[in-house]
């Protein structure tokens, strides 16, 4: 039980390291009630994030109808790549050039907002800062060394970390991110931007519900199929010993 508890110890405290210095989460205000936040989180994805990540499990057909957008206002707005309205969101970037150009493959987000969580993602989509040492010229205090450029930037500005010293157990001195600050305006303000991350993010949070519907509507199918094959081989089981006794 002691090496259990000093297993999990030494587990923890090297997940606080690795973790280092990492901000803290800020809270999204998570509402799939409300339609008019999704629509505009929806604009927000198909403009700025659909051109590298695709969101595969959504169809836009089904986004129309959840979202209470008229399918043909779907294909006007929120499809520019010549889908049909019965696709999902893909993208036409290829996994190769991807690579060749990020180093990594921008990842699928259909689950993301289950994966992540919506206040990891909310808070990361604030946090890129200046930092002319990246391949993009910014990191991102919550997701270190990260390969994606910041490409709100038009909307949100450039943000430049403000550091503070954490002495260490040892006694170091170690400079961690205080906090990030606006040093180039962009075309919303903080509280404008605030707002549009939040939509952002719910509507990211709504793109992991159907597909757990879907999951949910297919595990009742196999649970279905399991129950009749039970029924089957009992009475398959009965004709075969009817003749044993
Ligand atoms: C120019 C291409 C590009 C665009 C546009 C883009 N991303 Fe990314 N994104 C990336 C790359 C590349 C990564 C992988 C980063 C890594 O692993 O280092 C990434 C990673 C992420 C991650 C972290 C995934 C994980 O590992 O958990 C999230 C979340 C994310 N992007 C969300 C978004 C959102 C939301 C938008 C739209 C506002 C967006 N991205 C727009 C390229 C892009």
């Amino acid at each position: 039980m002691k090496k259990l508890s000093l297993a999990l110890l030494v587990l923890f405290s090297s997940q606080l390291f690795a973790a280092g210095g990492a901000i803290e989460l800020e809270s999204a205000r998570i509402d799939l009630d409300n339609k008019a936040s999704l629509q505009r989180g929806a604009k927000y994805f198909v403009n700025y994030c659909l051109s590298c990540h695709s969101a595969k499990q959504l169809r836009y057909s089904r986004m129309a109808k959840d979202l209470e957008i008229p399918p043909e206002l779907v294909e006007l707005n929120l499809m520019f790549t010549g889908e049909k309205i019965f696709d999902g969101m893909t993208i036409s970037m290829r996994p190769e050039d991807a690579v060749k150009w990020f180093g990594v493959n921008p990842p699928d987000l259909s689950l993301i907002a289950r994966s992540r969580g919506s206040d990891w993602l909310y808070t990361y989509l604030k946090s890129f800062y200046v930092d002319a040492s990246r391949p993009f010229g910014v990191d991102n205090a919550l997701f270190p060394k990260v390969g994606m450029p910041h490409v709100l930037a038009d909307l949100q500005g450039m943000q430049q970390a403000v550091y503070k010293d954490v002495e260490l157990e040892d006694g170091s001195i170690r400079k961690v991110i205080d906090r990030l600050e606006i040093v180039e305006p962009g075309r919303m303000t903080e509280k404008e931007f605030d707002k549009a991350m939040n939509d952002l993010v719910n509507f990211m949070t709504y793109m992991g519900e159907p597909a757990k519907l879907e999951r949910q509507r297919l595990g009742w199918k196999v649970l279905m199929f399991i129950f009749l094959m039970i029924v089957v081989f009992y009475f398959l089981k009965k004709e075969y010993w009817k003749d044993v006794h």
